[in-house]
């Protein structure tokens, strides 16, 4: 991922000070985007704890292989087969970002900047345009 050292490394450090407290993030994170986006909630499932974890789990995932680009387009390519399954649709990212941008904000409050916001932006950015791409490819 084309993401300095030192960019990655703030997003290592913030992300572990997120999954401190993830079901405050999960809480966070699905009640903002719902706000935004009331319309999408009936592509989720009820049980918003457990899609919460998932969430958690695979952005700790892909935080934790930031720096191997080979290995994160492995799990970005089966993210977008899953996704384009769920019936997600690119047009979706923008406001999938922003509600996770929030979230960041709210949970990373004591140390948020705008270095760090960038740096997550970028991250965000990346994956999800990856993940946009081999939705449209498959089509
Ligand atoms: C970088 C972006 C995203 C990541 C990392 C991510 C991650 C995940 C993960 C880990 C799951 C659990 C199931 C699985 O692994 O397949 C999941 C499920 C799901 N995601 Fe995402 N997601 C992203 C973007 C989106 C977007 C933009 C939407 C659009 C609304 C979305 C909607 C869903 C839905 C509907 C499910 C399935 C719920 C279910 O039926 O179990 N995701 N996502």
């Amino acid at each position: 991922m084309a993401l300095t050292q030192e960019e990655q490394k703030m997003i290592r450090n913030s992300w572990g000070k997120v999954i401190t407290h993830p079901e405050e993030a999960g809480e966070v994170f699905y009640q903002h985007f719902f706000y935004l986006h009331p319309e999408l909630k009936y592509l989720f499932p009820t049980d918003l704890k457990a899609q919460s974890h998932k969430l958690i789990a695979a952005v700790t995932i892909l935080v934790t292989k930031m720096d191997k680009a080979e290995h994160i387009r492995e799990d970005v390519h089966k993210l977008a087969q899953r996704h384009k399954q769920y019936g997600v649709k690119p047009a979706y990212f923008a406001a999938f970002g922003e509600a996770f941008l929030y979230t960041l904000a709210q949970v990373l409050v004591a140390v948020w900047s705008e270095p760090l916001k960038n740096a997550w932006q970028s991250a965000y950015t990346m994956i999800s345009e990856a993940m946009m791409l081999e939705m449209q490819a498959e089509e």
